[in-house]
C-alpha cells in the first residue's frame, strides 16, 4: 500500500513529487524517498521516517533542479524500514531509479540472478530486483524513442505477483514509464504535463483528467511524445479516461465517505497479498520468514494464541483449522489476562501473538512472559519491524497494507489466513496432512479473494438493512463453531463504531439465560454454518432461529447461497457464496463489518474514528 508519484512537465520535480506523498501520507508508511533527472544523473534523497525527515534531508542536501522525477511513501514489506530499504532503488550505475508498491513474489530467484552476474545489492527490498534487471535490459534494448518502456515490458513479464512500477533513466531525462499488475495506478493529464499517482491523490491539486491503466499495461510519459500506453507485449492499448470528481480528501478515501469502507473494499486484495509467495506451485507452503526449523516445528506440543480485541477473535478462529488440522491443542487467550493466571508453558510451546499494530502493550507483555517461560513466540502482524515481530522469534507478516480506520476489517481478515497459514505449514511439517490434502486447501484459500469480492457486490441490502436498525438499542449475534467468534467480531464492531449494546454468544448458550433477553423485535444476527459443515452444527442453528424467532426476535441471517433451511425463520437473509466450513470466516464477517459502519454512519458518528478508542492501545 505504498504512494507512488511520478512527474514529467514545466514545474518543478521535487515539489510536484513532494506534494503528492503529502497527499498519499494518509495511506500510512514508514519512509520516504525521491529521485529527480538533472545533469544527465539522478539525483536521490530518501529516509526512513516521516516525510518531515525526508524533507530535513533535502534541505540540507538539496537536489538539483529538476522537472522530471519520481517519489514513494513505503509501506515496508520485504525488508524492514530503514534508509537502506526506503525507495527509489538504483541500478549499480545509478542511471535507473525504481519505485514500487506490491510484492514481487518471484524476487528471490530473480535476487540470485543478478547477484550470479556479481550485482551486489543495497537493500533487502524485492523492489531493488526491477532496478538491476531494468538497468540491464536498457542496455541490450535497441536505442531510440520508448526504449526505456520497452525495457520495462521485458522486465515485466518476468516478474510474478502484485506490483506497480514506476522508473527512470538518466538517459532519457524528459521521460518515465511505469508498470502494474494487481495493483493500483493512475496516470493524471494536465496541460503538457503528466502525473503517475497509487491513487488520483496524488496529483488532484493539479489535474482531475486521469487515465485507468489496466491489469499487465505499460504506461509512458514524455514531455514531447506524451502519453502511451500498450500492454506487456508492446501492442498500444487505449486507457480508460475520465474526469475525477471527488475532493482531495474523498480522493484519499478512494471515493468512500470512510477510510473504514475504503479498507472493507481492499479486502480481497488484502487477503491475495497475505497469500502471495507463499503458496507454493506444488501445493507445499513456502513460509520462510517463520524462521521455525521443521524441527522446531516438529516438537511442539501446544499452541497458545494470545491477542486483543478484534484480533483475539481471529485467534478464535484460528483455534478451529489449527487443532483440525495439527490435533495440537490449541489455547485461545486475551492477552490482558494471559500473563497473569501463570499458564503453563515450556519449549514445546508456541505461542502465537496476533497484532495489527504490532504494539499492542497488553500482547507485547504476553510475548515477553511467554519468552521468560522459553516457549517460541511466532507473531502474526501487519506493520514491518514494529516492536511484537521484533521481539518475537518469528514472524508472518499480514499484508493488508497501512489500515487508517480504528475498527480493524481488513488486518482481520488477512491475520485469520495468516493463522491457516501456519495451521497448514504445522500439519505439513508434522505430516498430518499429505500434500495433496494442503494442496487441496491451499486451492480454497486462492478462492477467497473472489468470494469476498462477491460478497462485496451484494452490500445494498445490508447497507438498507442497517439504517433500519440505527435505532436498535440492543443487538445480538448468535454462531456455532467458527460461526461463534465471528458473532463475537460482529458484536465488536458495532459496539465500537454505533455505541449499542451488541452481544456475541454461542448459539447453544442461548438457552442457558441470554434467550431471557429476546423481546418483541430484538434484532438477532445469526451466522450459519454451511450445510456441508461437520456433524449437524447446522441443524441446530437453524433451530436457534426459530427460538428466537418464535419469541419475538427479528432474525436477520447470514447464509450460504442455496441454503433454504433458513427461509422459514429469517426476517432477513444475506447470502455468502459456499465456502468450506474453517475458512467460512472469511466471507461471514464482510456483512456485518458493512452493519456496523451502516449504523454509525446513520447515527451520525465518526466511523473511522470512534469515541474513546485508539488505533493501537499502547498501554496495559
Ligand atoms: C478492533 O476493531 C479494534 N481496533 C481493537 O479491538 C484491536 O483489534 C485491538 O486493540 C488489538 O489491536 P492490535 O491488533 O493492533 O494488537
Amino acid at each position: 500500500m505504498c504512494g507512488i508519484v511520478g512527474y514529467v512537465g514545466p514545474q518543478s520535480a521535487l515539489d510536484v513529487v513532494l506534494e503528492g506523498l503529502r497527499r498519499l501520507e494518509y495511506r500510512g508508511y514508514d519512509s520516504a524517498g525521491v529521485a529527480v533527472l538533472a545533469d544527465g544523473g539522478t539525483a536521490t534523497a530518501k529516509k526512513a521516517g516521516k516525510l518531515a525527515n525526508l524533507e530535513k534531508v533535502l534541505a540540507d542536501s538539496p537536489l538539483p533542479e529538476s522537472t522530471t522525477g519520481i517519489g514513494h511513501t513505503r509501506w515496508a514489506t520485504h525488508g524492514g524500514p530503514t534508509d537502506r530499504n526506503a525507495h527509489p532503488h538504483l541500478s549499480v550505475d545509478g542511471k535507473v531509479a525504481v519505485i514500487h508498491n506490491g510484492i514481487i513474489e518471484n524476487f528471490a530467484a530473480l535476487r540470485a540472478e543478478c547477484e550470479a552476474t556479481g550485482v551486489e545489492f543495497a537493500s533487502e527490498t524485492d523492489t531493488e530486483v526491477a532496478a538491476h534487471l531494468l538497468a540491464k535490459q536498457y542496455a541490450e534494448t535497441p536505442q531510440g524513442p520508448g526504449r526505456l518502456a520497452e525495457a520495462m515490458r521485458a522486465v515485466s513479464r518476468r516478474l510474478e505477483g502484485a506490483f506497480t512500477l514506476v522508473a527512470s533513466h538518466a538517459d532519457e531525462p524528459d521521460t518515465l514509464v511505469a508498470s502494474r499488475r494487481n495493483s493500483p495506478l493512475v496516470v493524471g493529464v494536465g496541460d503538457g504535463e503528466y502525473f503517475l499517482g497509487s491513487d488520483v491523490a496524488a496529483f488532484i491539486a493539479h489535474t482531475r483528467e486521469a487515465r485507468e491503466l489496466g491489469q499487465d499495461q505499460v504506461v509512458e510519459i514524455d514531455r514531447r511524445r506524451g502519453l502511451t500506453v500498450t500492454d506487456f507485449g508492446g501492442t498500444v492499448v487505449e486507457p480508460t479516461a475520465y474526469t475525477v470528481d471527488w475532493d482531495a480528501e474523498a480522493a484519499e478515501k478512494g471515493g468512500h465517505d470512510w477510510f473504514m469502507l475504503k479498507e472493507i473494499a481492499e479486502q480481497p486484495q488484502a487477503v491475495a497479498d497475505t497469500l502471495l509467495g507463499r503458496l507454493g506451485d506444488d501445493g507445499q507452503l513456502v513460509l520462510d520468514e517463520v524462521r521455525l526449523s521443521d524441527q522446531e516445528l516438529r516438537d511442539i506440543d501446544k499452541v497458545f494464541v494470545v491477542s486483543c480485541g478484534t484480533s483475539y477473535h481471529a485467534g478464535l478462529i484460528a483455534k478451529y483449522a489449527i487443532e483440525h488440522w495439527t490435533r495440537i491443542p490449541v489455547e485461545v487467550e486475551v492477552a490482558s489476562e494471559f500473563r497473569y493466571r501463570d499458564p503453563v508453558l515450556d519449549r514445546s510451546t508456541l505461542v502465537v501473538v496476533i497484532s495489527q499494530s504490532g504494539e499492542t502493550m497488553d500482547t507485547l507483555m504476553a510475548l515477553r512472559h511467554a519468552k521468560d517461560q522459553k516457549a517460541r513466540v511466532l507473531a502474526i502482524c501487519n506493520v514491518n519491524g514494529s516492536t511484537i515481530p521484533r521481539e518475537s522469534d518469528a514472524v508472518l507478516y499480514t499484508h493488508a497494507g497501512p489500515e487508517v480506520a480504528v475498527a480493524s476489517t481488513k488486518s482481520f481478515l488477512a491475520q485469520i489466513v495468516a493463522c491457516y497459514l501456519v495451521g497448514l505449514v504445522l500439519a505439513q511439517v508434522r505430516g498430518m496432512k499429505y500434500a495433496d490434502e494442503v494442496a487441496a486447501i491451499v486451492e480454497d484459500l486462492r478462492r477467497l479473494p473472489d468470494a469476498v469480492s462477491q460478497v462485496l457486490t451484494r452490500m445494498e441490502p445490508v447497507r438498507e438493512l442497517g439504517r433500519s436498525l440505527a435505532d436498535a438499542d440492543t443487538i445480538l449475534f448468535l454462531g456455532r463453531h467458527v460461526g461463534f467468534p465471528v458473532a463475537l467480531e460482529g458484536a465488536l464492531k458495532l459496539k465500537e463504531l454505533a455505541y449499542i449494546h451488541a452481544e456475541g454468544f454461542a448459539a447453544g448458550e442461548l438457552k442457558h439465560g441470554p434467550i431471557a433477553l429476546i423481546d418483541r423485535g430484538t434484532p438477532v444476527v445469526v451466522i450459519v454454518p454451511s450445510p456441508r459443515s461437520r456433524g449437524s452444527v447446522h441443524g441446530k442453528v437453524v433451530s436457534n432461529i426459530q427460538e428466537v424467532r418464535a419469541r419475538g426476535a427479528r432474525t436477520i441471517v447470514i447464509a450460504e447461497e442455496g441454503d433454504d433451511d433458513v427461509l422459514p425463520y429469517a426476517d432477513h437473509v444475506i447470502r455468502v457464496p459456499r465456502t468450506p466450513t474453517l475458512l467460512a470466516p472469511i466471507v461471514t464477517t464482510v456483512p456485518l463489518q458493512v452493519l456496523a459502519c451502516e449504523i454509525a454512519d446513520t447515527r451520525g458518528y465518526d466511523v473511522d474514528q470512534p469515541r474513546n478508542l485508539a488505533k493501537s492501545v499502547t498501554v496495559e
